[in-house]
């Protein structure tokens, strides 16, 4: 199959970053997003990228807005999907919206266009379950930020074709991604390992054993991680995290799982992370 445009539902932190890879890989790109506040978002998020990477000399303005010039951001779903081969979704992290999502995009997308979830862990197959091609549902699963991480988890529902698995693979080397092949389990294999690395980080803070600052610098200088958990939770967010942990312990069962009480008072606090000003962190300033 050849690719010549992918549309990138939800034009947040994930979504920008997706759409950003996708244009400098030479695709032509749609952003869409349900309010145009959403899609100006998103789009600011690449200028300020591109901004950046002038400034160090990483790129020239020219090639800056070659790029940039191939993302169209829009709140058209019918005009987004059209002639796209590829769909990337990156909506909020809700089942019954996914679904919801889903069906619209059966009705909407040519009959061979993929629908690849860059869902966090939700169940690639329960979301393929609202389409009547469940054998062109996928996962592909990017790491934030999305321009600098070099993964993609590329997870197969139970349904999923081995031809849609080998052209989103190709797919993903083609933005400069290394995959890795992914058998459907809840948080599918980093979050399943990250994210309760970091509730165990929340308890520790929660119990007053150690402080913010000092569990952060414990992990960046006895672990060598790049940066502490509770930093890391503040940049991916804290509603996405407390979603990845109440789904593992929802499938599971297994109450090693549970999410820490904190992340969950402050998530019902508005305080998400870099993205709402404030998380462990104060980004107000
Ligand atoms: N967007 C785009 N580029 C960014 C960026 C962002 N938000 N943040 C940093 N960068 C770029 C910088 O421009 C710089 O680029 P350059 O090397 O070309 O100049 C490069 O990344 C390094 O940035 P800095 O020098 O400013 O800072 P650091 O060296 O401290 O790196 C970091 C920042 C890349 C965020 C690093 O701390 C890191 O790797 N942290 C861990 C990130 C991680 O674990 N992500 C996975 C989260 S889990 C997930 O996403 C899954 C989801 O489902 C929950």
């Amino acid at each position: 199959m050849e690719i010549k445009k992918i549309c990138v539902l939800g034009a947040g932190l994930m979504g920008s970053g997706i759409a950003q890879v996708s244009a400098e890989a030479g695709y032509e790109v749609s952003m869409r997003d349900i309010e145009d506040r959403f899609v100006q978002g998103g789009l600011n998020i690449i200028k300020k990228n591109y901004e950046r990477a002038i400034s160090k000399g990483k790129l020239t303005k020219e090639q800056a807005d070659t790029f940039f010039s191939k993302v169209k951001g829009t709140l058209d779903l019918t005009e987004a999907v059209k002639g796209a081969q590829v769909v990337i979704e990156a909506v909020i992290e809700n089942m019954d919206l996914k679904k919801q999502v889903y069906k619209e995009l059966d009705q909407l997308c040519e009959k061979g266009t993929i629908l690849a979830s860059n869902t966090s862990g939700l169940s690639i197959t329960e979301i393929a379950s609202a389409t009547k091609r469940p054998d062109k549902v996928i996962g592909m699963h990017f790491f934030n930020p999305v321009p600098v991480m070099k993964l993609v988890e590329i997870i197969k529902g139970q349904l999923t074709s081995e031809e849609t698995f080998e052209v989103i693979k190709t797919l993903s080397e083609k933005l400069g991604k290394t995959p890795i092949t992914v058998n459907e389990a809840p948080a599918f294999v980093v979050n399943r390992i990250l994210v309760p690395m970091i509730n165990e980080a929340i308890f520790v803070l929660q119990e007053g054993i150690a402080s913010v600052q000092d569990i952060d610098t414990g992990m960046v200088l006895g672990a060598n991680h790049p940066m502490g958990p509770l930093a890391l939770a503040d940049l991916v967010g804290l509603d996405t995290l407390l979603s990845v942990q109440e789904n593992l312990f929802k499938e599971t069962g297994d109450p090693k799982y549970r999410p820490c009480p904190l992340l969950r008072k402050m998530v019902r606090a508005g305080h998400f992370g870099r993205k709402s000003g404030k998380g462990f962190y104060d980004y107000s300033k």
